[in-house]
């Protein structure tokens, strides 16, 4: 019944109406003397109403995720659990509060982040602490705290959380928003890198989206060191097209000089030396080997020079991903990482190589949207919990021998998940012996092995542990084979 039709039927059925002082008959008498002139009818309720409004509303920047939006919240968390579980990363959370003093160390001064968006307050006892504005440096303190690297390495790790910006609120940007984080500690090899691109190239195609990665390379700090150089030269000449921000960021930190979203400055930026050209033989070998990966896995990427994130703890590769067919603007990244071989060190731990990304949940939630409303409903009647495949049930090992082998297995781990099969793999181990050892610690009942050999004959070994007896299978007939075994 709608709420016209009720105050149509109280007038029919009431002769006169109702004065509204009716309702004070049973009030308290005021202790005040009546005013003899009743000032202009107040809207009282209304007045009420916007307090109790004010008192209810949400801190700017922050919003509910309310039914039915939620169940697509809970899709994109189910998707997430499934593809982080299927690549072998394993849950952790961090709290929600750190000291200051940890981002500061880890982001950077002169970093938008740290300058200008931290939500960081003194508690009661002058502690100074911040609403973490992101999952990295959280992950690294955890890692050099609780002595992760006495765990078999590398340490793969995934979350999703809540994270703290105080910026200017606008579409696709808010103070609390949510990322999907995955981290792989412990690892220097280029796969590494590919594997963590794979995941969320691939977290956002299973929700349908289709994107593009956009990818540079930072190269190591004495890379940089040149290059910086020659950048403050370039910007030096041209100081007078920057805005006030940059001026500043020329003398602190002129690489943040490149994130600017001023248009003069982009203009500037523009024809700025590219790092691309300052980096190290072997900088330049780490890059191209990312780049033959992703051909690999056929991920369309996009060499992006001026990408350098706005993180102060990165070294080599950099990426982002962007919708295909969306115009770009300085809210459209749905996700973002790259490696930070220095941070754990430079946190007090020992010299520990390390790469992640994390997705901006927010972000993606309007993309789905955006594409197709049914399509979004149909993906939140997906799999329930249940269904998800958990780390307590490892099936199958996979482990390969020589480079070309470890190429072809990232793609083939791809292929099984998308036909629903979840392999566990170190892709960073190059020993059989290491990953057959490994094979037996998650008790794997059975081991996929590819070597060189099965590379050129398009074959899969694939051992029953148990037994040691081993079989040959085509590279296409993989994922029947292990059904079968699995169902045998
Ligand atoms: P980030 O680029 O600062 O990286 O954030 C990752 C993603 O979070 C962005 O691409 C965007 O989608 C989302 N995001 C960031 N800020 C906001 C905001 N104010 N409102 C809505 N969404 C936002 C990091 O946070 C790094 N910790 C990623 C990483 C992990 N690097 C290595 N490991």
């Amino acid at each position: 019944m709608s709420s016209k039709k009720v105050v149509k039927n109280n007038k029919a059925t009431m002769s006169k109406p109702q004065p509204k002082v009716a309702a004070v008959k049973t009030a308290p008498k005021p202790f005040v003397k009546k005013p003899t002139t009743v000032p202009a009818a107040k809207p009282v309720s209304e007045d009420a109403g916007k307090k109790v409004a004010n008192q209810l509303a949400t801190v700017r920047g922050m919003k509910d995720i309310l039914p039915p939006e939620g169940d697509g919240w809970l899709h994109m968390w189910r998707t997430a659990a499934d593809i982080a579980t299927a690549y072998d990363f394993h849950y952790f959370e961090t709290p929600t509060v750190e000291q200051t003093s940890l981002f500061v160390r880890s982001i950077g001064r002169g970093t938008d982040v740290v300058d200008k968006e931290m939500y960081a307050f003194e508690d009661r006892d002058g502690g100074k602490i911040c609403l973490r504005p992101e999952m990295t440096a959280s992950v690294a303190r955890a890692y050099v705290m609780h002595g992760l690297h006495t765990q078999s390495q590398p340490v793969k790790m995934w979350s999703i959380g809540p994270l703290f910006r105080y910026d200017r609120p606008q579409a696709g940007r808010y103070r609390e928003f949510h990322q999907f984080d995955c981290e792989t500690i412990g690892e220097s090899a280029p796969v590494i890198d590919a594997e963590l691109i794979a995941v969320a190239y691939n977290y956002l195609r299973d929700l349908g989206l289709s994107t593009t990665v956009r990818i540079n390379s930072l190269g190591t700090p004495d890379d940089r060191q040149n290059y910086l150089v020659e950048l403050t030269g370039f910007f030096r000449t041209k100081r007078g097209y920057l805005c006030e921000d940059c001026k500043k960021r020329l003398l602190k930190n002129p690489l943040r000089v490149l994130d600017c979203k001023n248009e003069s400055c982009a203009t500037v930026v523009a024809e700025a030396p590219q790092i691309v050209d300052w980096l190290s033989e072997p900088s330049k070998a780490f890059f191209m080997s990312v780049l033959e990966y992703l051909d690999e896995l056929g991920i369309p990427y996009v060499l992006t020079p001026n990408l350098v994130r706005g993180l102060d703890y990165y070294t080599h590769t950099v990426f982002e991903l962007y919708e295909d067919s969306v115009n770009e603007t300085a809210q459209s990244a749905l996700g973002g990482g790259g490696r930070y071989d220095l941070l754990i060190e430079q946190l007090g731990g020992q010299s520990t190589p390390a790469a992640g990304f994390a997705m901006g949940m927010e972000r993606i939630a309007a993309a789905v949207e955006r594409i197709a409303a049914a399509k979004a409903a149909a993906l939140a009647s997906g799999t329930t919990i249940a269904d998800l495949p958990g780390p307590s049930k490892p099936v199958v090992f996979f482990a390969h021998l020589g480079e070309q082998a470890r190429r072809r297995v990232l793609k083939l781990i791809e292929e099984l998940r998308q036909g629903g099969i979840v392999v566990r793999h170190n892709l960073a181990k190059s020993s059989l012996k290491v990953q057959l050892e490994l094979a037996n610690k998650y008790n794997a009942t059975h081991t996929l092995i590819l070597g060189q050999k099965e590379v050129q004959d398009g074959t899969v070994l694939i051992r029953n542990m148990e037994s040691g007896i081993q079989e040959i299978v085509d590279q296409k007939k993989v994922r029947q084979a292990i059904v079968k075994i699995l169902e045998s």
